[in-house]
């Protein structure tokens, strides 16, 4: 699956770049919350999930990259989460902040900043409907991928078939053609991908594109 991220769309032009998403093959939209605590940057927050929520005829991947997100889980769903994953970083009380979001319906996720291993989700695992590894340092878009993300995706990968789950993995930060192709076969379900799709000359081509690396 793909999810660009609409942190890279121009926010002045944002129903122009959501109706580009609604027509493209992707398969979300991902949706970056920062805060200025969790993370060195702000984004945007709930009126604009919302905004966007109106147009957008795909489910919303919300990413939470906010300090307390137990705050704020209904308030996102309102906003139109169909996702909502939040940092192992950032919870006090995973597995409670993670039942609370399947008790509002949504899917579940969990991210881990790119020093964090996978091997703190040996527990919580079957309770994660989807763990996002992130290959950049979370804040900003444009960043350079971070090499040993392979290693994690294959370590997760392994944890998730050694215990039968079905959980999804996606990556987010760097992704680009080359990137996502080796993302894929250390296998990675869904890849987020920001100024790759949206620097380009064709976004709905780069789409189809990186939509045949799962072919
Ligand atoms: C980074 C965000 C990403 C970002 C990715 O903190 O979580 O979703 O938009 O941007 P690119 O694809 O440009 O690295
Ligand atoms: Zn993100």
């Amino acid at each position: 699956m793909i999810a660009p991220s609409v942190l890279a769309a121009d926010f002045a032009n944002l129903q122009r770049d959501v109706e580009m998403i609604n027509s493209s093959q992707a398969d979300w939209f991902h949706i970056d919350i920062m805060d200025g605590h969790f993370v060195p940057n702000i984004s945007f927050g709930l009126p604009v999930c919302e905004a966007i929520h109106r147009h957008a005829k795909k489910p919303l991947d919300v990413h939470l990259m906010i300090e307390k997100p137990e705050l704020y889980l209904e308030a996102f769903k309102k906003a139109g989460a169909a996702n909502i994953s939040v940092h192992f970083e950032a919870c006090k009380h995973l597995h409670r902040t993670l039942q609370e979001i399947k008790n509002l319906g949504c899917l579940a996720g969990v991210v881990l900043n790119p020093a964090t291993p996978v091997s703190v989700l040996e527990d919580i695992l079957p309770y994660c409907e989807m763990v996002l590894l992130m290959s950049v340092n979370p804040g900003f878009g444009g960043q350079q991928f971070i090499e040993f993300t392979y290693d994690k995706v294959r370590k997760l990968k392994r944890m998730i078939t050694e215990r039968n789950l079905n959980t999804l993995i996606e990556i987010d930060g760097g992704v680009n053609y080359e990137t996502g192709q080796k993302l894929v076969e250390a296998g990675a379900d869904v890849l987020v991908a920001g100024s790759y799709v949206f620097n380009a000359k064709n976004p709905v081509q780069t789409i189809e594109e990186l939509k045949t690396l799962y072919l």
